[in-house]
């Protein structure tokens, strides 16, 4: 089989870029390890920048987004008992984000997909890619019970943290930087009203809580748990009487619980391989580099990746000029690398940490204080919040 890009990965990065390539008549192959019902069932966080939807939109995905996303104005910061709102709309002259679950974005974009036409192998085992060193480029995989060979010009690694696409560049072509933090994330998804109209992120003694929603009628929710805790450890009853402790007594409330549809721990890690380019394999999204969800940047970063991606193959291919291609990784790791300091800081400030002690604690509190009181401080998490310009 002969094609110009392939893709790895069918998350939103390898859908997206997929998407953008198909619109601009480029021909494009998507290789997939799982079906595609286990890729809808994964849940993600669900924020996205005005600089996402507007990519969504020009993708032709944006409809039911618009139609279905809550565009959110601000969002709380709950301390000390009390919340205090964060007026992202005020402070950077009109912006706002739009929740609006992850899930979604992929159903929209494997719709799309289906409708183009553009070819996808799903259940996709055994892919090797080799010769992207080389100008003929191949991937091979076996599904649908035959082997595949896939020559194409350029592969797009959009396979995810644990993908085959950066294990596949020689170590010393590669710098990693990685921090793991000592706490994990239980997320917890319900059929239940939200406790508030914005997201409520809270710093407390018993630890950190994110109230978010993916609808008005459904919930998402998060508890900072130990690094090696375990969701069986967790029944519902002992998640909502946990996330009652940490909530102010106004939304202890309103807090209103019920059975969870999903349940489940995720490590917080932040990541960065350098540089996102070897030769004619480029890496985009969680393939290149991996945020804690504090602040929901994953998914924006992944778009911004795939966004300079889709432009440089364009070029390639339309006016034959490979600045976008050479530009690529450096153009990415300068909004990676902002990002990265933008969700490292937000956590730090709002998690319990088990060798912060005393004074790591009268730090955040003081921090807190500072950042709701300061305009010039809460100007400054609202513009990351909302995503810094491109
Ligand atoms: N071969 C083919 N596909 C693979 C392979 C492989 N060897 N390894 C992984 N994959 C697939 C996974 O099954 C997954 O569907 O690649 C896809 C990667 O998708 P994601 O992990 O969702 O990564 P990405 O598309 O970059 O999305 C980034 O996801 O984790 C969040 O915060 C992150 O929101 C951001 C978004
Ligand atoms: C989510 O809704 O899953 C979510 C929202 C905001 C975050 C992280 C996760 O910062």
């Amino acid at each position: 089989m002969r094609t110009q890009v392939a893709i790895i990965g069918a998350g939103p990065s390898g859908l997206l870029l997929g998407q953008l390539l198909s619109q601009a008549g480029i021909a494009n192959v998507i290789i997939e390890r799982q079906r595609a019902d286990y890729v809808l069932g994964r849940i993600r966080a669900g924020v996205l920048e005005q600089t996402s939807a507007d990519l969504l939109r020009e993708a032709g995905v944006g409809d039911r987004m618009e139609r279905e996303g809550i565009p959110h104005a601000g969002f709380e910061l709950l301390f000390d008992n009390a919340r205090h709102r964060i007026d992202m709309q005020g402070l950077t002259g009109g912006k706002q984000v739009i929740v609006y679950g992850q899930t979604e974005v992929t159903r929209d974009l494997m719709e799309a997909r289906e409708a183009s036409g553009a070819q996808t192998l799903y259940e996709a085992s055994e892919v090797v890619i080799a010769n992207f060193d080389s100008a003929q480029p191949t991937v091979s995989c076996t599904s649908g019970g035959r082997r595949h060979e896939i020559h194409c010009d350029f592969i797009a690694g959009c396979d995810g943290f644990h993908g085959v696409c950066r294990a596949s560049i020689p170590r010393n072509a590669i710098h990693e930087y990685e921090k793991v933090y000592p706490f994990g994330w239980l997320g917890l998804l319900a059929d239940v009203p939200p406790v508030a109209d914005e997201l409520v992120y809270a710093n407390t003694a018993r630890g950190f809580a994110l109230c978010s929603m993916r609808s008005r009628t459904r919930s998402r929710y998060y508890l900072q748990v130990a690094i090696d805790d375990r969701v069986e450890n967790w029944s519902d009853e002992a998640f909502w009487y946990e996330l009652r402790a940490r909530l102010d007594p106004d939304a202890r409330e309103r807090l209103v619980t019920g059975p969870s549809l999903e349940k489940s721990i995720a490590p917080l890690r932040s990541y960065v391989a350098e540089p996102l380019r070897f030769g004619r394999l480029f890496l985009a999204g969680d393939a290149a580099h991996i945020v804690p969800p504090t602040g929901a940047k994953g998914l924006n970063l992944a778009a911004t990746d795939v966004k300079y991606l889709a432009a440089a193959l364009i070029e390639h291919y339309d006016e034959h000029s490979d600045t976008g291609i050479d530009t690529y990784s450096e153009r990415c790791l300068r909004r990676v690398w902002k990002a990265e300091r933008f969700s490292w800081w937000f956590t730090s400030l709002m998690h319990n940490f088990p060798d912060g002690g005393d004074f790591g604690r009268k730090l955040q509190g003081a921090e807190l204080d500072y950042l709701v009181n300061s305009e010039a401080a809460s100007r400054s998490l609202a513009e990351n919040y909302v995503g810094l310009p491109l």
